[in-house]
């Protein structure tokens, strides 16, 4: 899959490209089947809502068959490597639940803001690449991002350790409000299987769903090679420090992986 210069300067422009239809049903299913055996474990790799409900997996790629082969897919690798014209490595991969009723709020935040904080990451050259495991609606949680405020670089921003089970720097009302005068509010929504990808300096976050849908994305967080972190504080399993450039598995890699599955249980 290769982006056309059309999508290219869409993504400069706006700081985030939504591209429906990336994965087949066939290839999502196993993943949400997946992703629903690794919510029921009690690894330290998943963190739970307050009400103990699931928010998210991390690095479920270096565990799990089916979301290592997503975490080199062709058709997620080869844009990013578009974008940045280099190789890359996996910063941080997770499994996002929202859960139905329960799923909580990811206040306004930058993800570079965090990397560059937290991790040392020299320069936002990493994207975030997102795959809809669940349809996304209006009404279940969708990220919600700012258009443009890829542009301002890194903003003042607090430590949320309070709200969620998740700290993160987030924004101020002030700070937001400027910048959704500037550029307003979109929610890329879509079937499963959409694929979402936005700069490390987009502005985002998402409300509680409080539906009976529950909205699972899957997130990879592809950083190029020679941007590597040089100062993690976080665990490896949050900030990975295997640096190693990815090589893409083949298309069929995913589909061929859910047949197999399904053939060996029949
Ligand atoms: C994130 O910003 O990392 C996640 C937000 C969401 O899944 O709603
Ligand atoms: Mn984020």
């Amino acid at each position: 899959m290769e982006l056309t210069a059309e999508q290219l300067r869409q993504f400069a422009e706006e700081g985030y490209l939504f591209l429906p239809d990336c994965f087949s049903e066939e290839e999502v299913a196993v993943l949400r089947e997946e992703a629903e055996r690794i919510y029921a474990t009690n690894r330290p790799e998943v963190w739970r809502e307050k009400t103990g409900a699931p928010r998210t997996a991390f690095a479920a790629h270096t565990y799990n068959e089916a979301f290592r082969l997503l975490g080199a897919h062709p058709r997620l690798i080869r844009p990013v490597e578009q974008v940045f014209g280099e190789k890359l490595y996996m910063h941080q991969f997770k499994i996002n639940a929202k859960a139905a009723f329960e799923g909580d709020v990811w206040q306004w935040h930058q993800d570079y803001g965090t990397w560059a904080r937290d991790d040392g990451m020299p320069e936002p050259r990493a994207m975030n690449i997102a795959v809809f495991m669940d349809e996304v609606m209006p009404i279940n949680g969708p990220l919600m991002l700012i258009p443009k405020s890829h542009v301002y670089g890194v903003l003042e921003a607090g430590h949320d350790k309070e709200t969620t089970s998740y700290p993160l720097w987030t924004l101020d009302k002030e700070t937001v409000t400027r910048l959704v005068a500037q550029g307003g509010i979109v929610a890329p929504t879509g079937k499963p299987g959409s694929v979402l990808m936005f700069h490390g300096n987009l502005v985002h976050g998402s409300a509680p769903n409080i539906t009976p849908y529950p909205r699972r994305i899957v997130y990879l967080t592809l950083c190029a090679v020679s941007n590597y972190i040089r100062k993690p504080t976080r665990p490896e399993w949050i900030a990975h420090r295997d640096f190693t450039p990815i090589e893409p598995v083949a298309d069929s890699a995913l589909r061929d992986y859910a047949r197999a599955r399904k053939a060996a249980a029949e």
